[in-house]
């Protein structure tokens, strides 16, 4: 069985590759990739590693040529790649692609205030209504990138944030990669979305506490926050978008914890707390 990996670049896309690699043979993968030159190391390894650009269509066909299982990374153009996704989803039914795994956010609802979360909605659509069996892996917020946040907040000994008592599930780039590659070899059902999350879900409280007792948290409301971020050198752009997760957490849509990384991979995920001591080690 072939199983291909669109974005296979990123960090979450290496990440998955890397995993995917220990559990099946090199000849059954195919990386794709804007950047064919930056997966050497893969196509080293017996790695089919080809072209794809989803703004691209004509590298669509070629590119999916006998996948049968596909993870589709979703893009990081948030706000313009819905038409990307929904080429790429045409495309892998018409290669005749079985099944599609695709990245998601938790609670993909028009109510969810989170800027990523109509792009995340429109491609679920598209997808169910493919025909092809499909799984949504909802990622939480990644721990990972928590990691700097916390390492600012002890510096500065404030956490200035507008999520109030929210609290969100992180999960950590590793556990999202291995539940991928449970979703992709058949470890979990198809035609469902998956909640991955961590172990439990953290408020601004919970991360100053890890930070360490001296953090004090700032909660501002959602246009203060903002101009914070932009204050401190964001782009007005990302700043409203960091903000709009910061609202989606104090409004709960990122606070389920679930057993799904355990159900797709056969152990638990990590806790943030965790992964802040392997960094610090
Ligand atoms: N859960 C979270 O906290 C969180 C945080 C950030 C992002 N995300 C989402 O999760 C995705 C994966 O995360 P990551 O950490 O791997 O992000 P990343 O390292 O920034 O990777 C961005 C991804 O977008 C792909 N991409 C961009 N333009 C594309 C195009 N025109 N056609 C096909 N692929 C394109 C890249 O593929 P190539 O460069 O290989 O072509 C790459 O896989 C992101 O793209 C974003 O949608 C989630």
């Amino acid at each position: 069985m072939s199983i291909g990996i669109t974005g296979a670049s990123g960090q979450l896309g290496r990440a998955v590759a890397t995993r995917l690699l220990g559990v099946v043979d090199a000849a059954d993968v195919v990386l794709m990739t804007r950047t064919v030159e930056s997966l050497s190391d893969f196509a080293a390894r017996g790695v089919s590693v080809r072209p794809v650009d989803f703004g691209d269509r004509g590298s669509l066909a070629p590119a999916f040529e006998g996948v049968d299982s596909l993870l589709l990374i979703s893009t990081d153009r948030v706000g313009d790649r819905v038409a990307g996704h929904v080429a790429a989803i045409e495309a892998a039914k018409a290669a005749g692609v079985r099944h599609v795994v695709y990245t998601s956010v938790p609670n993909p609802v028009p109510a969810n205030p989170a800027l990523a979360a109509p792009d995340h909605l429109a491609t679920e659509d598209a997808l169910r209504s493919s025909g092809m069996a499909w799984t949504s892996l909802r990622n939480n917020l990644y721990a990972d990138m928590q990691l700097a946040s916390l390492q600012q907040a002890v510096e500065a000994g404030r956490l200035v944030v507008n999520s109030g008592d929210g609290r969100a599930a992180y999960v950590s780039r590793a556990d999202c990669a291995a539940a991928a590659v449970g979703a992709l070899t058949g470890g979990g059902r198809t035609n469902t979305a998956y909640d991955i999350t961590g172990p439990r879900a953290l408020s601004a409280y919970d991360l100053a506490d890890l930070a360490g007792s001296t953090v004090e948290v700032v909660q501002l409301d959602d246009g203060a926050y903002v101009e914070a971020l932009v204050g401190s050198g964001l782009p007005e752009g990302a700043a409203r978008f960091v903000a709009s997760f910061g609202r989606a957490v104090r409004e709960g849509y990122l606070a389920d914890v679930t057993t799904a990384v355990r159900d797709l991979t056969g152990r638990p995920p990590t806790s943030l707390e965790d992964l802040v001591r392997s960094v610090d080690s």
